[in-house]
């Protein structure tokens, strides 16, 4: 900076003098001299300055060569990365093709009983009610698929034996009860029973244990489906009117209930009774057989035992687990359940086997098998489970269990019935029907072939049970919005 000042002054000063006025002779050489020398310090100073201004030009070109190579350099880089990254996402494709076995062969093998009900396109709910520290989870169908608004009208949906909710859907939702009945404007309620795959969990037990295991349907009837009714008029309110439709050993809670807790008589609306098992003194089933043997195993189990009475453990599993999801033959699978429950080719849906095997079999109690086995040796009483003369003693201040009193039942049922079911029989229908009151209604399903697990998912259910139902529960429910 001070070279370049140094020239700035001087070299005005030198161009300003005007030589040729005043000197005019010898004015060319002297003129020359100055002009020579004027030249010379010009050009001194310019190199140098010109060598200064190099100097910084170069310095300034060193600068910026170097930011411009790191620049590059970083550019090199991110480009660099940029480039794997694309290599990297362009070897997977966006568009992924399917994988051939991807899809589930039949989602209802699968599915949860709310997923199944939501993939039908109704809403689920599931609520969860403590009774006795058992948490129960029911399954609600609130409303039909395009009505929003929920009923009074709540109809509750206990399943039999080995079963879950599952029960009341398999039929699909043009045929299952639990469709049927949202599609009609009910609320539905599905109930699970302690211990099976959806109410398996408890407050306080451990569910390995002897005292977890320890009830029968008795208990579900004195603790779980009261608290049941109560939990849903809670939520709802005073004027929720609930009928029960029970099936199998849904109806066997139903009756104990009614007697057990007879204020339920008032609290309930109406109760149906699919396949009523109360007396088992015609019991036609190859099981009845066992019933005894089932009586003296169930006892040394639940002394020594496990106390969960495992479906695919015992003798009747070993020959349904022919039924085995992955390996289903469906002839060998159709023959056992017609042993069983009574021969219904008509009625059979063969591509429903697979799905109710594959939800029926959850674990009850050695005491529920042993308190249904206790009916049948039993014969023509409903009564309370039998701890022995020793220990009836002691429990019921008698050798004998008492009997459930079916003379407390006011609440009107209708009982519906079958020919050809092997686990429900006419003999035993009819005595249940003289000891209830007059109000009571008896609908034989006009199929004689119709069996046991027939209600759940025959292929003429709209006819032969739902029409019935829902006819039967409009003049049950004519007073009510
Ligand atoms: C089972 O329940 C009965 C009452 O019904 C009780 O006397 C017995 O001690 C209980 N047993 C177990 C193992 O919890
Ligand atoms: C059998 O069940 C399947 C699955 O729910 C259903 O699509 C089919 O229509 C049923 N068959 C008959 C004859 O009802």
């Amino acid at each position: 900076m001070y070279t370049i000042l140094v020239y700035l002054i001087f070299f005005t000063k030198v161009q300003s003098f005007q030589f040729d006025q005043f000197l005019p002779e010898q004015s060319d050489s002297i003129l020359n001299f100055f002009k020579e020398q004027s030249y010379q310090v010009e050009r001194a100073l310019t190199s140098s300055y010109d060598r200064a201004v190099q100097m910084k030009n170069s310095f300034d070109n060193y600068v910026e060569e170097q930011k411009n190579k790191i620049n590059t350099e970083i550019n090199r880089c991110i480009e660099n990365v940029k480039d794997k990254g694309r290599q990297i996402a362009d070897s997977f494709s966006y568009l992924p093709t399917e994988e051939a076995d991807s899809k589930l062969q039949n989602p209802d093998v699968t599915l949860t009983v709310p997923a199944r009900i939501a993939r039908n396109g109704y809403r689920c709910e599931t609520h969860t009610v403590v009774s006795k520290g058992y948490l129960l989870n029911l399954h609600r169908i609130p409303h039909s698929k395009n009505d929003r608004k929920i009923s009074s009208k709540t109809i509750l949906l206990q399943h039999g034996i080995f079963a879950s909710s599952a029960d009341w859907i398999i039929n699909g939702p043009d045929k299952a009860l639990a469709y049927v009945l949202a599609d009609a404007g009910y609320d539905v309620w599905m109930s699970n029973i302690r211990g099976n795959r959806y109410s398996k969990e408890h407050a306080w037990l451990k569910t390995n244990t002897k005292t977890y295991w320890n009830f029968s349907w008795h208990d579900v009837a004195l603790h779980d489906i009261p608290n049941i009714i109560d939990y849903i008029i809670k939520l709802k309110g005073g004027g929720t009117k609930i009928t029960y439709i029970g099936h199998s050993m849904g109806t066997t809670i139903l009756f104990a209930m009614l007697t057990l807790r007879p204020e339920y008589n008032k609290i309930l609306t109406g109760g149906y009774a699919l396949a009523p098992v109360v007396f088992m003194s015609e019991f036609k089933s190859p099981i009845k057989s066992l019933a005894p043997v089932t009586g003296n195993v169930a006892q040394m189990e639940m002394l020594y035992g496990s106390h969960e009475f495992l479906l695919k453990n015992s003798m009747f599993g070993e020959i349904v687990s022919s039924c085995n999801v992955d390996y289903i033959d469906n002839k060998i699978c159709k023959n056992i359940i017609f042993q069983l429950c009574g021969e219904n080719e008509k009625q059979c849906n063969e591509t429903l086997l697979p799905v109710f095997v594959s939800h029926y079999g959850d674990g009850t109690s050695w005491k529920t098998v042993l308190h249904f086995a206790q009916e049948i040796v039993a014969s023509n009483k409903f009564q309370q489970f039998d701890f022995g003369p020793p220990n009836n003693q002691r429990m019921y201040g008698n050798d004998q269990p008492p009997e459930y009193d079916l003379r407390k039942i006011t609440l009107p049922i209708n009982l519906f019935w079958a020919q050809n079911d092997l686990l429900s029989s006419e003999k035993d229908v009819k005595m249940l029907l003289e000891k209830l009151p007059s109000t009571t209604h008896a609908y034989l399903v006009p199929d004689p072939k119709f069996n046991h697990l027939d209600y759940l998912w025959a292929i003429d259910a709209s006819t032969l049970i739902n029409a019935k139902i829902l006819s039967s529960l409009q003049s049950t429910f004519k007073d009510q919005i």
